[in-house]
């Protein structure tokens, strides 16, 4: 054991300026280093007893969230963190319709132009080009947080399932096993955001996916580039997956999420897919048996029938609604750490 250079009492506004994340965009999660994810993370503990409550920490600040598809958890989760920390937000949840992107305004004008009345903009948007774009706008904008970028990222959410893991298994990521098990890595941004988090903090992680399907160039290519320590499993069966859950000791199964939304075309191959992700109560119960171990699992929500066993929602297993209780403290530290105090 050895005594940390920084030990003393803490307090939030240190703990702040700690972090260093003042007027940084957030577009992908490997963008910040180890320390400063460390940091926001610390930064979400000391606000979870406000996360119900008030600590006006941006008083006078306003949140300008822009979301170009829906969202519930995200938007919703950030406007009340910015409120529980005394600021304010404007909204835009149907841009196409109810702002001048109607009239064929640009994304960028846009975001220079709402600058000017916000502190700090959550966006979401379809297209994964919005990632350059964002970052091309710096020094002309407010900060800019992704709220999810076409396929390839969605960091706040990627944050939070890490910050999830964090507070459920003790906080070294280096001793975490973590499998990301979708039919379609190819869209799951946040699996994508949540791979690259893990890979910063050092974890260990196994992609399983279909062949065809796997993760993106722009993810792989940033993983190499972290020396992550991943593996890629395709086209197992469920037997199989729970078969290497057990034998690689996995700590945390990771869903992110059907792609294929219903009426879109593929949607009943992407079912039958499925099929061989559907993880089961059943299953987690026999690899505690086997292994010792109650491996936790999560999904990024909203969920389908037919993506895994609802009858996990009861068990001590268990993490996807667990984890939305963080979700607003972890906002909250990121606006703060954000817009600083
Ligand atoms: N997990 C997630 O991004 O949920 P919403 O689409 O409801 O924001």
């Amino acid at each position: 054991m050895a005594l940390t250079a920084d030990f003393g009492p803490r307090d939030i506004a240190t703990q702040i300026e700690r972090t260093g994340i003042k007027g940084r965009n957030l577009i992908f999660i490997d963008d910040y280093s180890q320390e400063e994810l460390s940091n926001i993370f610390k930064t979400a503990e000391m606000l979870e007893p406000y996360y119900r409550n008030r600590i006006p920490l941006l008083e006078g600040k306003v949140l300008c969230t822009q979301f170009f598809q829906p969202s519930t958890r995200t938007r919703f989760s950030h406007e009340t963190a910015m409120f529980r920390l005394g600021g304010n937000v404007i909204t835009e949840s149907n841009p196409l319709v109810s702002s001048s992107a109607a009239k064929g305004e640009s994304l960028a004008d846009a975001l220079i132009v709402t600058s000017e009345y916000a502190d700090v903009i959550v966006l979401r948007h379809p297209d994964d080009a919005v990632a350059d774009e964002v970052a091309e706008l710096a020094g002309k904008t407010v900060p800019i947080i992704s709220g999810g970028y076409g396929n390839v990222t969605h960091p706040t959410q990627g944050l939070l399932d890490m910050y999830t893991a964090y507070r459920a298994f003790g906080g070294d990521f280096t001793k975490m096993t973590v499998m990301i098990a979708t039919p379609d890595l190819s869209r799951a941004r946040s699996g994508q955001s949540f791979g690259l988090g893990l890979a910063r903090m050092g974890a260990k992680i196994i992609y399983a996916g279909t062949t065809g399907l796997e993760t993106p160039d722009v993810i792989r290519d940033k993983l190499k580039a972290m020396n992550a320590n991943f593996t890629e499993v395709n086209d197992l069966t469920i037997a199989q997956h729970e078969q290497m859950i057990a034998d690689e000791g996995v700590d945390y199964i990771y869903l992110p999420g059907c792609s294929v939304k219903k009426g879109d075309p593929g949607r009943d191959e992407f079912l039958k897919k499925m099929a061989e992700f559907y993880f089961t109560l059943d299953g987690l119960e026999k690899i505690e048996k086997k292994t010792g171990k109650v491996v936790g699992i999560t999904h990024s929500l909203p969920r389908n029938a037919g993506e895994f066993d609802f009858a996990i929602d009861e068990s001590k297993h268990q993490l996807y609604f667990k984890s939305i209780g963080f979700s607003v403290a972890l906002r909250m530290s990121l606006l703060a750490n954000i817009c600083g105090v």
